[in-house]
């Protein structure tokens, strides 16, 4: 989930998301050694199953978030899935005392995940349908909860979790009550970049969190240009 906050002063806040409590990756060399495992072979389509095995054994870091995906499904409708903002973050108050926070998005609906027979029946972008169909019947919520960290929390590793019974703040509603896709809302020119925040929050050192700044302003420009430029040539 991609958030962009415009306050009232012009400033900016991005929050994004994923499904999952935890990420696969300590550094950004595990993300890159990922992807390269994942690499499916021209010839015959398909990732090399032994590049996967050597990855899993090489990055440990991987484990949880692997573990977690074998053992649930993907969620039967974006608005049945909780999102987790992964990173710790800072909150500094006037003082410029600072407070270590994660936060997470739950759904009011409550969290559903599929069947094995319903994902094994699941048709491609049927979370997009599903989501479509919902946001007709009423607005879809996710109330944010803001988990306050305690000394010896992880800070910088988004991989690790932190301990459960921490204190937790409700902190607002997110209330959804259209639907548009991503070309048509707007959305698809944010460069969704993390670091792209107001002011009293502030990144924590994770190499991961300060490694996605430069790498999603690549992205975006070649969004931008390789593939909007047909629809920008044929406007001129
Ligand atoms: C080293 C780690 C990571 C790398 C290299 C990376 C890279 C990227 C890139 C290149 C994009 C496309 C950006 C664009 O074209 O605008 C993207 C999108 C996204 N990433 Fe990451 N990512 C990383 C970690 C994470 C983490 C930890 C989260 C969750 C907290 C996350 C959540 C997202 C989301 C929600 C989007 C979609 C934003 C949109 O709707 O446009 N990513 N990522």
């Amino acid at each position: 989930m991609g958030l962009e906050f415009r306050l009232k002063n012009g400033a900016l806040h991005h929050i994004t998301m994923i499904h999952t409590p935890m990420f696969f990756a300590r550094t950004p060399s595990t993300f890159l050694d990922k992807f390269l495992a994942l690499t499916k072979d021209a010839a015959t389509g398909k990732a090399d199953p032994s590049k996967l095995a050597a990855f899993m054994k090489q990055h440990p870091d991987n484990a949880a978030q692997f573990h977690f995906l074998e053992t649930n499904n993907p969620p039967a409708s974006y608005a049945n899935c909780p999102f987790y903002g992964i990173h710790t973050f800072r909150f500094v108050d006037h003082a410029g005392k600072t407070t270590n926070v994660r936060w997470r998005f739950v759904p009011e609906d409550g969290e559903k995940w599929l069947t094995d027979a319903q994902l094994a029946q699941a048709p491609r972008e049927f979370l997009e349908a599903a989501f479509r169909d919902r946001v007709k019947q009423g607005p879809v919520r996710w109330e944010m909860i803001v988990t306050i960290g305690e000394p010896g929390d992880s800070e910088n590793d988004p991989t690790v979790l932190w301990p459960a019974g921490r204190r937790e703040i409700k902190a607002g509603t997110l209330t959804l009550t259209s639907f548009a896709p991503d070309q048509a809302s707007g959305a698809y020119k944010i460069n969704f970049d993390p670091m792209q925040m107001a002011d009293g929050i502030e990144p924590t050192d994770d190499p991961v969190l300060r490694f996605r700044s430069p790498s999603y302003a690549i992205s975006h420009s070649r969004r931008q240009t390789e593939v909007s430029e047909p629809e920008a040539s044929g406007q001129r």
